[in-house]
């Protein structure tokens, strides 16, 4: 595997009353990685949080990474925001109007790690000439907007055809799959060439049987 495997629970999934509290499940699970899933409103059909949660529980976790998926119309008037509110990675989707790769440069430029998020419906070719760009692709397998989906199949074939570009091209970014990832299915995306897992339902749910299924698939 060109890079370590990596599960990302979604606070979206978890304990919005108090999501300090979900971030130390996350912590205490044995895993750094936090997914924050940022929503407008515009882009999907829902609100989330905004940078200041970011903000806040960076502060608190200074040693968890933030691995923030900007689902806005508009992310590179954002990007700015959530750097500075101590997000570790930025990811933003390909699909809307926007410079898309100025906004890519833009996130390294203010010291972060970038992505580029693509949906369910968009063919792997719309991200092909970010990848040397990027830290990470993230592939859709769920329509984004809501927790709690069913996964995607077609994703299968959209994580192997990126870890055949990555080696073809010689690099090295992280394969990230979101939605509807379980325990059932967690060895299926690993196989197809995910290294990075998020799961927001399956963490909260059950995350020692999601761990213990992601490291029987790694071996
Ligand atoms: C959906 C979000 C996903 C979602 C994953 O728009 O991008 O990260 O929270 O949640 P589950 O794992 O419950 O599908
Ligand atoms: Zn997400």
């Amino acid at each position: 595997m060109v890079n370590t495997l990596e599960i990302a629970p979604s606070i979206l999934g978890g304990d919005h009353s108090s999501l300090a509290e979900s971030v130390e499940k996350i912590r205490a699970a044995g895993l750094r990685w936090v997914h924050v899933d940022v929503m407008d409103g515009h882009f999907v059909p829902n609100l989330s949080f905004g940078s200041g949660v970011v903000k806040a529980l960076k502060r608190r976790f200074p040693e968890m990474f933030f691995d923030v998926h900007l689902m806005l119309d508009n992310p590179n008037l954002y990007v700015a925001q959530f750097a500075e509110a101590g997000s570790d990675l930025i990811s933003i989707h390909v699909e809307p109007d926007y410079p898309v790769a100025e906004t890519l440069d833009e996130i390294h430029l203010l010291g972060k790690k970038s992505g580029i998020v693509f949906n369910p419906d968009t063919p792997v070719g719309s991200v092909a000439d970010f990848l040397p760009k990027v830290d990470l692709v993230l592939v859709m397998s769920v329509q984004p907007g809501f927790g709690g989906q069913p996964f995607r199949e077609s994703a299968l074939e959209k994580l192997s055809a990126l870890e055949r570009m990555r080696s073809e091209m010689g690099l090295s970014f992280r394969i990230e799959v979101d939605g509807g990832v379980d325990s059932s299915n967690i060895g299926a995306v690993i196989r197809a060439g995910a290294d990075t897992i998020v799961a927001g339902t399956a963490f909260f749910k059950d995350g020692a049987n999601l761990i213990k299924n992601a490291a029987i698939a790694s071996m």
